[in-house]
């Protein structure tokens, strides 16, 4: 690719265009190292690419723009951006590799061996997300718009080595109140999808963010992906008895009108102080296979994404 990146495994194709884990390895001369956003040489890093012609290319420009936004703020939780460039008729985005694994691979973990993940490391996985929606809020795009991820899900959250969640596929993001959603054939296809968002309303701003991240932690407790009771909290106390501020959150999240939701401020509060938690009592399940005195020492063990002891 262009003879500075190697590639080394295709991490997704789609619709969108193909995802590439690659080494970076520049000719001495065209190495910057003045530049903080450029990588180390011999680093791995991604690359999505898209046909110059194709509308996904328009979506990577999108993607690029907003990465060289949280580059400038110093946006948590994020990779970092590491440029452009086109090639053979392509249009290339570089960013930093996240070494780990998505959300929806422990939950689906999880569900093969009919285990929860802990509550505690939700809470954790939680905090981080809100954080970084939080930092959403305060960015603006082009001409004061806030940003929008707008496909907010397990499968585009990484969980990196050191546990913590990094949002990423900014391809979908948008900025506020764009109008281009009436011809988005993408939309609806998501369990994830805010109300608004799946009956194709306009006007739909950072609180559908806020409702994918709830049906996000949602699924993350319960293992459940596709269907949500349209009262959540009760769906989730008949499916695992969490504790209350987590139930809060969740329920708070995925109100159905935008205005009732949760600010993403205190969701990432409350979930902190969750995380804080020396014990969790009130997270022992029910179902499933956990016992009440296992089930607070069972998690993930994010080093090699099996199940261990935390
Ligand atoms: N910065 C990144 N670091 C590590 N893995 C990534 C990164 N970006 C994407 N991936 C992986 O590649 C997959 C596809 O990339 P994504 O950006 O979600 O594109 P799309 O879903 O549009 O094909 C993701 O599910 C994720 O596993
Ligand atoms: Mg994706």
């Amino acid at each position: 690719m262009s003879g500075r990146y190697r590639v080394v495994e295709e991490l997704g194709k789609g619709g969108m265009g193909t995802v590439y884990k690659a080494v970076y390895e520049p000719a001495d001369k065209e190495y910057d190292h003045s530049d903080r956003f450029v990588p180390e040489p011999g680093s791995i890093v991604v690359v999505k690419s898209a046909k110059k012609t194709d509308t996904a290319a328009e979506s990577l420009r999108r993607e690029r723009t907003l990465l060289t936004i949280f580059n400038r703020n110093n946006t948590p939780g994020v990779p970092r951006g590491y440029g452009d460039f086109e090639f053979n008729g392509n249009y290339y985005v570089v960013m930093e590799f996240i070494d780990g694994k998505p959300m929806s691979h422990y939950i689906e973990n999880a569900n093969d061996e009919g285990k929860w993940i802990s509550e505690k490391m939700v809470a954790k996985w939680g905090t981080d997300i809100a954080n970084t929606l939080v930092s959403f809020s305060h960015l603006s795009y082009d001409g004061g718009l806030s940003i929008i991820h707008d496909d907010l899900k397990p499968a585009n959250i990484i969980i990196d080595e050191n546990g913590n969640a990094i949002i990423a596929d900014f391809g979908c993001a948008r900025k506020w109140n764009d109008n281009i959603l009436d011809t988005d054939s993408r939309v609806g296809t998501s369990g994830f999808f805010a109300p608004e968002r799946k009956h194709r309303l306009k006007g739909s701003d950072l609180r559908s963010d806020t409702y994918s991240f709830g049906a996000t932690i949602y699924a993350a407790l319960t293992g459940e992906t596709s269907n949500y009771p349209t009262s959540p909290a009760l769906g989730m106390r008949s499916k695992r008895s969490a504790s209350d501020i987590i139930t809060r959150v969740v329920h708070g999240c995925m109100q159905i009108e935008p205005e009732r939701r949760m600010k993403p401020e205190t969701a990432r509060d409350m979930l902190r102080e969750l995380t804080k938690h020396p014990y969790l009592r009130s997270a022992i399940s029910v179902g499933k296979t956990y016992s009440h005195t296992t089930q607070p020492s069972q998690a993930y063990d994010i080093r090699n994404g099996v199940l261990g002891k935390m």
